[in-house]
């Protein structure tokens, strides 16, 4: 199968530990994280499907921050904090919802509009002077939309827009007519998880364990499952399937049912594909169904999996049925993830633990501790520093490389 896109060679040589173990159960790290991976990087939270009239609106909660995603009386889609300008209640609860022209704080009635301006308070008499109504909005987040998917981000960072830093996944995604999905009946899922978030990530950024751990990926693509690392720290997988019946019941019944969707170019026609985005997500595709699925860190020992699944607009019988199996093969392969992830966070914690040792097979997890490490060059430490060192210590080292110590 010939590619469009070409991968960065992996060197001869390169150092296969991995990031240290102190750097998976840090509180002081965690921390570190949280202001520099996650509140300040691109997050996905759903799709423009998800929220298609005026009033409906989506939540996305990240390391105490908070967000709503919410379709205006223009038609327009705009993030704000989901968090009340009068005493911060959350103006609109749960994961996903609709409202009638208006959102009502749930604590004393606070009124906003569709657009995040505040329409008026309850008993405004009582406000002295009265409330400034242009000056207590909701407050506004970036929000970026990409191939239909909603992407925003708590801070500005390091990362630049949305479309700049995901241009290479442009035409595929055009291809796989990502702005045209559907949300599935029961859309988004969630897991929680006793580990640190690198553990999981670990475990997704390579295709070295799907042989073993993964009987059905192995019997689906596992001859032909290619990684491909992008300029930008972008990774994407393919796996190509059909080349055989397969042997599993849901396998065999998927390669069967699976439809060759004309207008998909060659290399994504019998195709799984992932495409990661860093730190936390991947946007999968299979020829009659997409999702995205992220870890959203909870503290250093916690993580919850979530994601949201889509379907084709024009979904028919026969299509429906593969999307069906696909999710079933789907649900082991990530049950299977799931308790390997339990078991590389535990051995972080012994004495006997010396690192990992990474084949070139796993050179995914390589390029995404690399980014971590820029990002947090004490994670470079291999003993743990001290706790309370940990923040000036990444400060110094940050200063030292760019010279202004
Ligand atoms: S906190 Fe929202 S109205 Fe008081
Ligand atoms: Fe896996």
């Amino acid at each position: 199968m010939t590619l469009p896109l070409t991968s960065e060679p992996i060197p001869r040589q390169w150092d296969r530990r991995g990031l240290p173990a102190w750097t998976y159960h840090s509180p002081a790290l965690f921390d570190l994280e949280r202001e520099h991976l996650f509140l300040n990087h691109w997050q996905v939270a759903g799709h423009v499907s998800d929220i298609p009239a005026p009033g409906d609106w989506l939540a996305f909660d990240l390391l105490d921050e908070r967000a709503v995603i919410l379709r205006g009386q223009d038609g327009e889609i705009r993030a704000f904090m989901n968090l009340c300008r009068h005493r911060g209640a959350r103006v609109v609860e749960g994961a996903q919802g609709k409202c009638r022209g208006a959102l009502v704080c749930p604590f004393h009635g606070w009124v906003y509009n569709l657009d995040g301006s505040l329409r008026g308070v309850s008993r405004p008499e009582t406000f002295g002077e009265g409330v400034d109504k242009a000056a207590f909005g909701l407050k506004p987040l970036e929000l970026e939309i990409f191939g239909g998917f909603l992407f925003l981000r708590f801070r500005r960072g390091p990362q630049p827009s949305v479309a700049e830093m995901l241009a290479p996944y442009a035409a595929d995604f055009q291809a796989w007519q990502s702005g045209n999905l559907l949300p599935v009946d029961v859309a988004g899922w969630s897991a929680d998880l006793p580990v640190n978030w690198k553990s999981v990530r670990d475990v997704d950024n390579e295709g070295y364990h799907v042989a073993l751990a993964h009987p059905s990926l192995q019997d689906l693509y596992g001859r032909d499952y290619r990684d491909l690392y992008l300029p930008g720290g972008l990774h994407v997988s393919y796996g190509f399937y059909g080349d055989r019946p397969g042997r599993r019941w849901s396998v065999r019944n998927y390669v069967r049912h699976s439809p060759v969707r004309e207008g998909l170019p060659p290399h994504l026609q019998r195709t799984w594909a992932y495409y990661g985005l860093f730190p936390n997500t991947v946007i999968a595709f299979t020829p009659e169904s997409a999702q995205f699925y992220h870890d959203l860190p909870v503290s250093p020992g916690q993580t919850r999996l979530t994601g949201r699944l889509y379907r084709l607009a024009n979904e028919d019988r026969q299509t429906r049925a593969a999307r069906y199996l696909a999710q079933r093969i789907d649900r082991d392969t990530s049950a299977e993830d799931q308790q390997l992830s339990i078991w590389s966070n535990e051995s972080m914690r012994s004495d006997h633990f010396e690192g990992f040792h990474l084949s070139d097979l796993e050179y995914g997890l390589r390029r995404h501790h690399d980014q971590l490490r820029d990002l947090l060059p004490v994670m470079r430490e291999d003993h743990a520093p001290p706790e309370s060192q940990i923040p000036a210590l990444n400060d110094e080292l940050l200063c030292a490389r760019t010279g202004q110590a």
